[in-house]
């Protein structure tokens, strides 16, 4: 757990309290050249790790910590981060989230060369903008990432929060393939957000996708995909995780980032509701009530829960097998430390659960000046336990190119033809949710990951392109990334 002390812990080590305090009229104010960037450095290097007592493994971590360390910045931020490449192979990192120049977006190959062991590069960017971000590797993801380099992102407002809040947490959620224990079942091929058919989620289905011998180096299930067994939060099982202490009428805020490789969690916590404030960093018009939060990789969701139901509980995950691979913690009022917590309950049955079209988002991007134009994906692939993953029937880096120049408004039809859900990412700008499985949207929230519902599930998203440059537009899923289900915006 990532508490507050933490995060002053955090601070000190980085800086982060001597942030400056100038506040940006508007996002276009340039204003950060005028200050030198604050410089942080990062380490990657190899761990031995222990996600609980008992399992102990071989990890990479940014600082020696996993996650990594959060850095925090003030909106508009000039930060300079050294990356040091302690690893005995190649690595990067990607800002995820943030509208770096495009130089700077970490990915191998298209906007940089690996770094080579021994190797120092340096990033340097404007943090915007404000909200959860995060940071994680962008070369070998499907090891690099999986065994442990990620880490919190958090840009804050240059103006005060508008959603008040006495006390925060950041919870990184990760899954892991250790060998150590039971796998957890399978039952990834729903989808967090879009939820057009109720309990998508649970339905079981598609093995799909994985193939030997390009694991991550963990126990493989059935030879074909790694058999995760740890669910971890802020890189611990229970019950090593670290509990969150709150007192009574705080409200609390929890920023909650899914860091994992394969799967969707669905959050709860026992005897209170969740209210949620921000998708993917971006702020919503008003907070949306839930008793359940469904959150694919690379997602992140910031919700604030108001103390109100004094006692110990478990914050968990009700995914089958999730509770027992280690994903919860305790939530302690003061002064009942020594309550027994209720056992987590399994099931989603008659929650309200959290879905893209309960949130109403802000016009925060870019109005359009230029062309509109749409575009058409279908995913497809995974096909008997096949490794192949394809947008339009073609394999990254032989996927069409979307040209647009800045100022264009591009709207992006998925369809998604396989058995699993597929989180796609745009790197370089966020973009708004039109719609899904065939349903619009009256508000769109803002977002940069799309979870596209398995089974002809559909999305449609919309970005005004501002950002100059080649971005990835990408499944999170690292083995379908790898699998081809990658392509690439080229604003010109
Ligand atoms: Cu979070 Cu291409 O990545
Ligand atoms: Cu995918």
């Amino acid at each position: 757990m990532r508490t507050r002390r933490n995060f002053l812990l955090a601070a000190m080590r980085f800086g982060v309290g001597a942030a400056s305090t100038r506040v940006l009229a508007s996002r276009s104010v340039e204003a950060a050249d005028t200050q030198p960037p604050r410089t942080i450095h990062l380490e990657a290097r190899e761990v031995t790790w222990e996600l609980a007592p008992g399992k102990t493994i071989k990890a990479m971590a940014y600082n020696g910590v996993v996650p990594g360390p959060a850095i925090r910045a003030r909106e508009g931020e000039r930060l300079r981060i050294v990356l040091k490449n302690s690893l005995s192979e190649p690595t990067t990192i990607h800002w995820h989230g943030v509208d770096v120049p495009n130089p700077m977006d970490g990915v191998a190959g298209v906007t940089q060369r690996a770094v080579q062991p021994g190797e120092t590069f340096t990033y340097e960017f404007d943090a915007r903008p404000a909200g959860t971000r995060w940071y994680h590797t962008h070369f070998d993801e499907h090891r690099q990432m999986d065994l442990g380099l990620a880490a919190p992102l958090v840009i804050e407002p240059g103006r005060a929060a508008p959603i008040a809040y006495d006390r925060e947490a950041t919870l990184v959620l990760d899954d892991w393939a250790t060998g150590t224990g039971t796998p957890v079942p399978d039952t990834d091929a729903g989808t967090a957000g879009g939820r057009g058919r109720a309990g998508g989620m649970m339905g079981g289905g598609g093995m799909g996708g994985m193939t030997g011998g390009r694991g991550m180096g963990g126990m493989m299930r059935d030879g074909v995909e790694p058999a995760y067994d740890v669910m971890t939060i802020n890189g611990k099982a229970y019950p090593a995780t670290a509990p969150l202490r709150v007192k009574r009428g705080e409200r609390v805020c929890l920023r909650i980032i899914n860091a994992s490789a394969e799967h969707t969690h669905v959050l709860r916590l026992a005897g209170h509701r969740l209210a949620v404030t921000h998708t993917d960093g971006n702020q919503l018009e008003t907070a949306v009530e839930v008793d359940a939060l469904p959150i694919a990789p690379a997602e992140r969701y910031d919700v604030v829960v108001t103390a109100n139901h004094p006692g110990a509980w478990f914050l968990h995950c009700t995914q089958p097998g999730h509770v027992d691979a280690g994903e919860r913690m305790l939530v302690v009022y003061e002064d009942h430390a020594r309550v027994t917590p209720p056992a987590p309950e399994p099931g989603i049955g008659s929650l309200r659960l959290w879905e893209y079209g309960l949130g109403r988002g802000r016009s925060v991007l870019p109005i359009a000046t230029g062309e509109t134009r749409g575009v058409m994906l279908t995913l497809s692939g995974g096909m008997m336990g096949s490794d192949v993953w394809t947008i339009n029937g073609k394999r990254y880096p032989d996927t069409d190119p979307i040209r647009c120049r800045k100022g264009d408004r591009v709207r992006i039809t998925l369809r998604n033809n396989t058995m699993e859900a597929h989180p796609m990412h745009l790197h370089g700008q966020s973009f708004r949710v039109l719609a899904a499985n065939g349903v619009r949207y009256e508000q769109p929230t803002v977002k940069d990951v799309v979870d596209v519902e398995a089974h002809m599930g559909s999305a449609v998203v919309e970005l005004v392109a501002h950002n100059g440059g080649d971005w990835l537009f990408h499944c999170h899923k690292p083995m379908h990334m790898m699998g081809g289900m990658v392509s690439v915006v080229k604003v010109g």
